[in-house]
């Protein structure tokens, strides 16, 4: 049986079910990577660059919502560079021990990718500074007085860190990335060229029109987008002939409980707890949490950001307040 989280189309990466699949939708140059026009202008420039002085391309700190493709850029980075890449993430370094053995098995020209950066502790962030500045590891052996410092040398690598909290970096950690780009939300006319791709490596047909009303519920990220495609494919599969036709994708996404503005039903409750158990708000993160039944870190990362670029909740210092269309989205009277 699947739990709610199972079947979610907005979630965060660890609920992934469709791996295999987005592994095999993920553009892998910087040809086939749709949007982000002005990243990938200067990605190529800097990497042209790199490779005629033949060094490894800087350290490069990629920030952005769930979703925006942080990942897929750097495995682009990587193909593009023809270099090896490891992948980790911030709270999988829990030990000194842990990033030193990270670092002593990189090659010359590898990428590292480490997501989730904001999220490695303070000991193993200052263990990177070193790594990142002179590329090389400082280890204190002993302990008291007779404890020395060793330095190893380590190879010339390529750091390519990826957070959705660029305010919880500390500027040493910044600074010492020559590249920060911030990855945007995307155009709904890139959201749909990407939903064309994707269904022509799925071998799919989708007509024009299904195409943009997938597109425009897809919240303006590609991995909603390619979500929301692989559900509508396989509706059309089971109902139909495999064609993705208008009437397939509204009927599908009905199903999904995916509205006109791309909200699934956790966003709805979201708004629902606000104005019905809240009047509206204010009120905590922690309470909209635990009144919903999810954790709050996927509240505050995966669902909050969308509801408040959207319009239909703001911050304030006393907790979230539903908004004006809030209520008129859910059908309630909006008094003041
Ligand atoms: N799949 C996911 N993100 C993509 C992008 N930016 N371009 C092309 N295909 C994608």
């Amino acid at each position: 049986m699947k739990s709610e989280k199972d079947k979610r189309i907005i979630s965060s990466k660890e609920y992934d079910n469709d791996k295999t699949l987005d592994l095999s939708l993920r553009p892998k140059f910087l040809d086939e990577y749709i949007g982000q026009e002005k990243i990938k202008e200067n990605l190529r420039i800097f990497i042209k660059a790199a490779q005629q002085r033949s060094e490894p391309v800087e350290h490069i700190l990629l920030h952005g919502s769930h979703g925006l493709g942080k990942t897929t850029l750097a495995f682009i980075i990587a193909n593009e560079t023809n270099s090896n890449i490891k992948i980790t993430s911030g709270p999988a370094i829990e030990k000194a021990g842990d990033l030193a053995a990270i670092l002593t098995n990189l090659n010359q020209g590898d990428v590292l990718f480490i997501d989730e950066i904001h999220r490695l502790n303070t000991t193993i962030e200052e263990m990177l500074y070193p790594a990142m500045e002179d590329f090389a590891l400082d280890i204190i052996i002993g302990k008291g007085p007779g404890a020395r410092n060793l330095r190893i040398d380590l190879p010339h690598f390529t750091l390519i860190s990826a957070t959705t909290k660029a305010s919880l970096i500390s500027s040493p950690l910044r600074d010492r990335f020559g590249i920060v780009y911030h990855l945007n939300f995307y155009e709904q006319s890139d959201i749909e060229k990407i939903i064309k791709r994707s269904a022509n490596i799925l071998k799919t047909q989708i007509n024009e029109d299904a195409c943009s009303y997938i597109a425009k519920r897809s919240r303006r990220t590609p991995r909603v987008a390619n979500r929301l495609l692989k559900r509508v494919r396989d509706f059309a599969q089971v109902k139909g002939n495999g064609k993705i036709s208008l009437d397939f994708a509204k009927r599908a996404l009905d199903m999904l409980e995916i509205d006109d503005f791309g909200l699934d039903w956790l966003d709805r409750k979201i708004l629902e707890v606000i104005i019905d158990k809240f009047n509206g708000g204010p009120v905590g993160l922690k309470t909209i949490a635990v009144s919903v039944g999810e954790e709050m870190a996927t509240i505050e990362d995966v669902y909050e950001p969308f509801l408040l670029r959207t319009g239909f909740i703001n911050r304030t210092s006393r907790g979230r307040v539903a908004t004006r269309l809030a209520y008129e989205h859910l059908g309630r009277n909006y008094i003041l």
